[in-house]
């Protein structure tokens, strides 16, 4: 069993393996990291190899103090009106569910950003990561520790499930408050603009930039961001997206999972059926709900867990409902409609 409590001791022996160029998963408020020294290109490598992730899809940076920004990202190299935008947004924003493109120093290898000219940084809100990150090189590369395409980890036994032997050590932090990936923000290429909708609000943003472009319908199509592949983070069970006027109509399959966004789709749905569906037995087990009472953020943090459920207990299929378009239900509907891409890409 390689899992380590965030002990001062269990802290000390990761940040060593991370040191050594070994692998080590850690807990983010978003989701869990598969780390490896940023500036180490073996273990940069090897992050490739293990998580199955093509070379073309860049890693993030994770920083644990705003100064080691500079050692990442030209930052000289910006127009003073992008530097000022940046600074604002550090200030307001991190640390945070957000992670911001830059153009990248030179020093940073290509093998992070996969010859790109740009790189993604991201100073993480969790005490664990934090330490972790500041105790080992101050720089850590991590994209979610998942094995590429499928769901991410939000907690330290999805990591241990999927991943768990190929790697020096997995901290435990329990499961991730926020739940879904960062907001990837591009500060490149002049105006500002959303990569991948994620755990920061576009609307925070907005309240702090003003208005900024992206991430469209088509962008689905003509991702932006390399791993904006469309399908992705997708449970290995089929998955169909339905909007809420559709999924309250459904019929009741016995072998199909249900996941509705809250009480009142549920309740919906159940006053349709022609036949109580608590009446299958075990049924019931197969119907969740992101959040009773309909919150976006207990629906982002429930997220992956209650998929990864659903596609362990062996339904045919997972019927999704579709969550509110405001705060963080654009990442939610976002990694739902990936997860259904996944399966028509397949065929
Ligand atoms: O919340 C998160 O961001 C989590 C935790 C572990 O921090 N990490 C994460 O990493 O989601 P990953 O590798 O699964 O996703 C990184 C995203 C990808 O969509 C990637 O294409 C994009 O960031 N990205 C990285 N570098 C980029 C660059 N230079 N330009 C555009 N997009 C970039
Ligand atoms: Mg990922």
């Amino acid at each position: 069993m390689n899992i380590l409590a965030p002990s001062d001791e269990g802290l000390q022996r990761a940040a060593e393996a991370l040191r050594a160029g070994l692998l080590v998963a850690f807990p983010t408020e978003t989701v869990y990291g598969l780390g490896g020294d940023g500036f180490n290109p073996h273990a940069l490598a090897r992050i490739f190899a293990v998580k199955g992730r093509p070379r073309f899809d860049p890693l993030i940076i994770h920083i644990a103090e705003r100064d080691s920004l500079e050692r990442i990202a030209a930052i000289p190299s910006l127009e003073p009106a992008v530097r000022n935008k940046l600074d604002v947004l550090c200030a307001c924003l991190w640390p945070g569910p957000l992670t911001l493109i830059l153009p990248k120093q030179p020093e940073v290898p290509d093998l992070a950003t996969s010859g790109l000219p740009t790189v993604a940084v991201r100073f993480p809100d969790h005490r664990v990561a934090q330490q972790l990150i500041r105790r080992s090189t101050g720089a850590v590369a991590a994209p979610s520790a998942n094995p590429f395409g499928y769901l991410s980890p939000t907690r330290a036994e999805h990591v241990q499930e999927q991943l768990g032997d190929q790697l020096a050590f997995i901290l435990d932090g329990g499961p991730c408050s926020i739940g879904v990936e960062s907001t990837v923000l591009d500060l490149s290429a002049g105006s500002p603009r959303i990569l991948r909708p994620g755990g920061t609000p576009r609307e925070r943003i907005e309240a702090i930039l003003g208005a900024v472009e992206g991430p469209s319908a088509e962008q689905g199509r003509m991702p932006h961001s390399p791993g904006q592949l469309k399908s992705h983070y997708a449970p290995r069970t089929a998955l169909t997206l339905h909007r809420r006027e559709e999924m309250i109509l459904l019929p009741y399959e016995p072998s199909a999972g249900y996941l509705f966004f809250d009480r009142r789709s549920r309740d919906a749905w159940v006053q349709g059926l022609d036949r109580p569906y608590d009446l299958e037995p075990g049924g019931t087990s197969r119907i969740r709900l992101l959040s009773e009472g309909g919150s976006l953020g207990e629906a982002a943090a429930r997220l992956f867990d209650l998929l990864h459920e659903l596609d362990k207990i062996g339904v045919s299929r997972i019927r999704a409902e579709r969550v509110p378009d405001a705060g963080l239900g654009p990442a939610i509907n976002d990694r739902l409609s990936r997860a259904a891409a996944a399966e028509v890409l397949a065929h």
